[in-house]
């Protein structure tokens, strides 16, 4: 079952979630299908979410387009400049924004989302897209979120055939 069956403040809550998460992507190649499985992972494993999704990098355009995701509709395209995604493939850094609505140029797609976790995806020293995590909660995401996420996305990559 791709349940996580302990508390997240648990010290085997993260070990549980990349556990899930290698087993998902292991043995399958195809990009879209790995992507939708880990979003689904995300939003339903970690608590006080309400969109986890990706944004893949389209080379021809310069822009960020929505990827596969769980959560409400949501914008379509972003560019490189705007908002907490954008940021962070900018900088390809993972951004943790405890308050977007004091965030400037953050692109508000659910008007509940009021703390925000992005994470490049890094290929090659290449930003290929970012990893989003909404949540309607203020600071909902703490520094070792940001760190096991980080690292998280960086070793699965090695996985994921961008
Ligand atoms: N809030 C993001 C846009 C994507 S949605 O949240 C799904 C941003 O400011 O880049």
């Amino acid at each position: 079952m791709w349940i996580i069956d302990c508390d997240p403040n648990s010290p085997d809550y993260w070990k549980q979630v990349r556990s899930l998460a290698f087993s998902l992507v292991e043995g399958e190649k195809n990009l879209v299908a790995n992507l939708a499985n880990l979003s689904s992972l995300f939003y339903h494993s970690l608590p006080q979410l309400n969109w986890a999704g990706f944004y893949l990098w389209e080379e021809a355009d310069q822009e960020l387009v929505l990827g596969p995701f769980q959560g409400k509709p949501a914008c379509l395209r972003i560019n490189p400049q705007r908002g907490v995604c954008g940021a962070a493939y900018r900088l390809q850094q993972t951004q943790r924004v405890e308050d977007v609505h004091a965030f400037p140029g953050h692109i508000a797609c659910d008007s509940a989302s009021r703390s925000e976790l992005v994470v490049p995806l890094m290929k090659a020293a290449k930003c290929v897209g970012v990893l989003d995590l909404d949540s309607p909660e203020i600071a909902r995401f703490s520094a070792e979120d940001e760190k096991q996420l980080t690292a998280l996305m960086q070793d699965l990559m090695v996985h994921l055939k961008f």
